[in-house]
């Protein structure tokens, strides 16, 4: 299984977020996260993506216990097998669009270890340029809008053809046009049986594309 949560639940400080979720995904699969703000959705989506660890319960990711991991191993797991596209993006500011993209090679080098720095370049102007930023492939985050951030997040989060890609509102703050193009993006991987894709939304027509929706 690429993704199971058992029994999931999520202490903040005094507050109970998240009390016994449990869900699994598998490649060629997608499932959404529907709830109102505040609920927990993000939550879900940082343990899930092994940002956050639960308080009780327990995920495994492609067949993995991640319970007793330590922080380097989950590191790896998710360097590896983890594409995530933020709520707020998360870009690093001093770096480039395209050298954003291009992070996550940093992290798990031997996915991109057959690629020249020129091949790497290659597939991360590709990909920008598929989600219409060819004419912003070397603006820093400051100098794009909201929208062209979330594209370039998109980018970065499908930079190493992860088998789970996690996308929090991945439709948030883009016009219709470029919404679909991102969605579009999200689920041709998972359409070829390569990715499952888990996502959190307030948008009833995206939730309705997945295969299960989660009510929270
Ligand atoms: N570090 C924290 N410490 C304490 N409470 C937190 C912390 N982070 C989040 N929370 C609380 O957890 C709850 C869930 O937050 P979360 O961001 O997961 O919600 P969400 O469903 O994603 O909301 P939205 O739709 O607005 O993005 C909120 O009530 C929030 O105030
Ligand atoms: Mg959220």
């Amino acid at each position: 299984m690429l993704l199971r949560m058992r029994d999931v639940s999520k202490n903040l400080g005094p507050e109970r977020i998240l009390q016994g979720i449990s869900c699994a995904l598998d490649r060629g699969q997608s499932l959404a996260i529907v709830a109102p703000s505040g609920v927990g959705k993000s939550t879900l989506l940082s343990i899930a993506g092994l940002l956050l660890v639960p308080s009780a319960g327990d995920v495994v990711i492609d067949d993995r216990e991640t319970a007793c991991q330590d922080d380097n191993e989950r590191s790896h797991l998710r360097a590896t097998k983890i594409g995530f596209l933020f709520q707020h993006t998360q870009l690093i500011g001093s770096l480039r669009a395209i050298e954003n993209v291009i992070v996550p090679a940093r992290f798990a080098p031997t996915a991109t270890q057959k690629l020249s720095k020129i091949e790497i370049a290659e597939r991360a102007k590709k990909s920008l340029t598929a989600l219409g930023l060819e004419d912003r492939l070397y603006h820093y985050p400051h100098q794009l809008s909201v929208g062209q951030k979330r594209r370039v997040a998109t980018a970065r989060a499908l930079f190493l053809c992860p088998a789970l890609i996690i996308a929090d509102e991945p439709t948030n703050d883009l016009d219709d046009a470029n919404a679909h193009t991102v969605v579009e993006a999200l689920f041709r991987r998972v359409r070829s049986g390569d990715a499952g894709l888990l996502f959190a939304t307030h948008e009833k027509r995206l939730a309705k594309q997945a295969d299960t929706i989660l009510y929270l």
